[in-house]
This record gives C-alpha cells, structure tokens and sequence, in this order.
C-alpha cells in the first residue's frame, strides 16, 4: 500500500515522440490534482517514460530505477515508479519481476495511467500493455502551455518492419490521426505559446487523410493558421516522400527547409538485408528531386553499422554515399541486436572493434560535412526562432530555418522571431548579429 502521489516527475528517453508522450502524461497527472517537480528523487510519483531502440537504451532504464529509489531512500523515501514507453510494451511483467516497480504502461495505453496509479496506491497490480483499436488521443486533456517550438504526433506505428528494429512491435501499425483533430491541436498549441510546430510519425510522411490526400495537405491547413511561423516534420521513410510533398517544400513558405530522411547504408546488398525497399539510387535520386524543389534544404540523416554481414567494401558504399549526399546533421549507431528482429539471428555478426572503427570513420565525414554546411552559412541573413536563455547574461539561444543553433546577444524574448546576419561557424552552432525584430 502507497499513500496516492501528489507530486510527479516525467523523465523521457529515445526519441521526439516520447518527448510528446511524456508531455502529454504531465498533463494527465496535473488534470488530475498532482503537481510537477523538477527533482525526480523528491517526487512521490516518477514515470520513466522509455526507449527500447538499442541494447543500451533498455538497459539504463533498469540502472535508472537502481539510482532513483536509492537517491530517493537517502532522503527516507520511496517514490512510485512507473514505467512507459517502449520498454514497458516490450517487457511488460517482466520489469515488475525484474525491478519490481509500482506501474508498467505501453505507448498506446498511456491515457489509463491515472487509473493505473490509482490502483497502484491501494496495491493492486497495476500493468497495461493493450493496443486498443480507439486511439488514446480523444482521452487526453487539453494542451497546456508550450514552449515555442512544440511537438504535435499525428502518426504512429510502422508497418515496414526492417529487420533490425523494434518499433514495429513496440509501438504497433501504422495509424494516422484525424485531419480535424490535428488541426485543432495546433491551434490549441499556438494558443499555449507555439510559433513551430514540429510533426512527428515514425513515418510521419506516411500520413494520410480519411480520402487518402497526404501529409502536403495537413501542411497547407497548418500554414493558414494565424500565429504558427513555421511547421516541421519527423521522421520520413524515403519510399514515403510523395511529389505533392515535396512540392510544399517549394510552394508552402513555413515549411522549413529541413528534412530527416534515412537512409541507413550505402550498400544496396546491406539494404536489402535490412528490408529497407530502397536502393542507394533511389535514394539518390530521391535527394536530387527535393533539392531541386528546394535548392537550400538541409538534410539529415540516420546510419547503422555493422549490421550483419557488412563487409568493409560494403561500409565504404557507406561513406561514398555520404560524400554525395552532403548531410547537414545526420545521427549514427552501431547496430545493437534486439530480441525478437529478424537481424538478430542473421549470420555474420560484426565484431565490436570493427563496429567501433566503423563508426569512427562515419561520424569523422559527417562531422565533416556538418562543419561545412555551417561554415557555408556564414554571410547569409536569416530569421531565428528565439528558444531559451544563453550561458552568458543577455545572450539567447535560437534556431536557424535550417535547424542548426544560433547564439546572438539581444533583448528579444524568448518565442520572437529575430532576422539575424550569421557571422560565425562552430561544429555545432553559429554566432549571429541581430538585424530587425519581429514580435511575437
Ligand atoms: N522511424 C524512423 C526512426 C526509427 S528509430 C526511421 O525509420 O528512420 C531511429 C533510428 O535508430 C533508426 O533510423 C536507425 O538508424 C536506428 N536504429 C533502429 N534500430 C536499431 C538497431 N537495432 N541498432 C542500431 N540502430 C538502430
Ligand atoms: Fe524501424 Fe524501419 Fe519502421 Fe523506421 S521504418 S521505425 S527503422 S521498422
Ligand atoms: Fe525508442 Fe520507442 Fe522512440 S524504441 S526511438 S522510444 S519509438
């Protein structure tokens, strides 16, 4: 028995989308009388909201618990955990055999989580990993305030199943939500603080409408919302990128010029074995029909290696892809087996210093390319979207259409949109003098 928590703490792992999931279980647990706390070890209520994506994810959700109740007894307490997100789908009982915690609840069940709680007070197991065919979305309280750039999914779930990854069965079959009720969402969002809007989807251009219209037409509702400066989307599939949505990159000015498109491998053999259904050509291709689109997009990418039976001639089709490619950003792993994928029991698993080598190399040439496109920047004016305080007093810390930061010294607030000359290129952000301002 636990006397019922009145205050909670939110803590998410892995990717945007369990940042908007966890959003979204804050605002569960407020509606329902408990209050926020920054410290986690003070909160009587703690949600580990998790990723299941590599190895390493899922096991620091188990060291996390270990770290939790052990700062938490160092002051005479002892919270109580729930556990949601990828893991708790993935896992289920076994985290309550393993780690004994009060709640497990899965990516699709998260709206039961104050019942859940509840239960969990008077002793009760307490574990929900359903994946109803009602969608959890109409069951979730208004939004509350939000920061400047939000995060609204309108996708979830993939049915491409590449054979090394989980989300397939973590987060279930694709389902796009409602037209209507995204639109109003964004409105509520703009209402509660937003200038961006982020889209997520696990294949997010994979959206579509009752009559089957695509992601370009969610995009051209949003654009006519008063007050929303600029729309984003993440993550795309390449077999997903339609021409009507590559054509909004042309046509709709608060589509930034920024796209996530990965790719994974070079070698058309390694893609195939990862059931990719691209080959490095398409992909190419592909690359080429955006950029004429939209000269000055900047690309972002993702990248596995040594998935199983990558030999070195294969990675190094890796690397030549990215030297075509010229990537802005781009994210990259070594491949990490998850139970159950298919990938997992292929022949050839690399060994651990060849991933290491690996991956070495890759993040040198996208380091590479990244410092490049920064560095190509330089001289060109642009509008940055206000975010957060600096280090320094009077500095603020903002993002460029291209998505990179930029640190400028102005007495802008934070959600303002400020036309800033970029002076100055670092690996990972820019410096920029402040032009004109426009408010809020
Ligand atoms: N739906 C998105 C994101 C999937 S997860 C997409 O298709 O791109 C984000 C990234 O994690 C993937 O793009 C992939 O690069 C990486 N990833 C997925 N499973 C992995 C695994 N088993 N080992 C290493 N990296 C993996
Ligand atoms: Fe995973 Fe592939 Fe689906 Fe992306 S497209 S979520 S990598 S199965
Ligand atoms: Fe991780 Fe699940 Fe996202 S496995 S990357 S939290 S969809």
């Amino acid at each position: 028995m636990k006397t019922p928590p009145k205050t909670y703490h939110v803590k998410s792992f892995g990717c945007q989308m369990n940042v908007y999931d966890g959003e979204r279980m804050g605002e569960l647990m407020a509606a329902e009388g408990l209050s926020a706390t920054d410290d986690a070890a003070a909160a009587d209520l703690v949600v580990l909201n998790t990723c299941h994506i590599r190895e390493k994810a899922t096991e620091k959700v188990y060291s996390d618990i270990g770290r939790l109740r052990k700062n938490a007894a160092a002051e005479g307490r002892s919270p109580m955990i729930a556990v949601a997100g990828c893991v708790a789908q993935a896992e289920g009982a076994e985290i309550v055999r393993r780690a004994g915690v009060d709640v497990v609840v899965g990516p699709q069940a998260y709206h039961n989580l104050p019942a859940l709680v509840a239960k969990a007070a008077v002793g009760e197991a307490a574990l929900d990993t359903d994946m109803p065919a009602e969608s959890k979305f109409g069951a979730l309280p208004a939004r509350r305030r939000v920061a400047p750039s939000a995060f609204l999914t309108v996708q979830e779930g993939c049915d491409k199943f590449c054979t090394y990854c989980v989300v397939p069965y973590t987060r279930g079959a694709e389902v796009s939500r409602p037209f209507a009720a995204i639109v109003d969402e964004a409105k509520a969002l703009v209402d509660a603080g937003a200038r961006e809007i982020t889209l997520l989807g696990q294949n997010v251009n994979g959206w579509r409408d009752g009559e089957g219209r695509g992601l370009e037409l969610l995009i051209a509702a949003l654009d006519r919302i008063e007050g929303l400066r600029r729309i984003r989307y993440t993550t795309s599939h390449p077999n997903d990128m339609t021409d009507g949505l590559i054509a909004a990159h042309a046509d709709i000015e608060t589509l930034m010029p920024f796209l996530h498109l990965p790719v994974q491998a070079g070698s058309d053999r390694v893609l195939k074995a990862m059931n990719r259904s691209h080959t490095r050509d398409s992909y190419l291709r592909l690359i080429e029909r955006i950029r004429t689109a939209r000269p000055d997009i900047a690309l972002s990418g993702d990248f596995i290696v040594g998935f199983p039976g990558e030999s070195d001639a294969e990675f190094d089709e890796t690397l030549r892809l990215v030297d075509a490619v010229g990537y802005a950003q781009a994210f990259s792993f070594k491949y990490s087996p998850r139970p159950g994928t298919p990938a997992a029991d292929m022949a050839g698993q690399v060994p651990p210093d060849v991933m290491d080598d690996r991956l070495q190399r890759l993040q040198a040439a996208l380091n590479r390319d990244q410092a490049a496109f920064n560095a190509a920047s330089v001289g060109r004016q642009c509008a940055v979207l206000i975010e957060r305080r600096g280090k320094l007093a009077g500095q603020m810390l903002g993002k460029s259409p291209w998505l990179q930061s930029v640190h400028l010294m102005t007495d802008a607030a934070i959600g303002d949109i400020v036309e800033v000359a970029l002076v100055q290129a670092g690996p990972n952000s820019l410096a920029g003098v402040e032009r004109l301002r426009q408010a809020a």
